[in-house]
């Protein structure tokens, strides 16, 4: 496995009250290991780390990363 970086972080910055923002697990078995949820203007700064290897973001969101800024959109009703 490649040696994370701890330096890879990014910005997720809730649009409506209630957003999720998951982490999962890294390693063999990729699971949910924390949520934390956000309500509308509330900000969390989030790393990568050894234990966390991705990030799932559900709600209505702007996710500012160093690679540019994404918006989450709305699913299927
Ligand atoms: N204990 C977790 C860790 O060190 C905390 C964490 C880091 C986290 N990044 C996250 C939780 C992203 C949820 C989402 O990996």
């Amino acid at each position: 496995m490649a040696k994370p970086n701890h330096d890879d972080y990014f910005i997720v910055k809730a649009h409506e009250n209630g957003v999720n923002v998951i982490g999962l697990t890294r390693g063999k078995d990729t699971r949910f290991h924390h949520s934390e949820k956000l309500d509308k203007g509330e900000v969390m700064v989030v790393q990568f780390t050894e234990h966390t290897s991705a990030v799932k973001v559900r709600g209505k969101a702007e996710i500012i990363t160093p690679f540019g800024t994404v918006e989450t959109e709305k699913g299927q009703p």
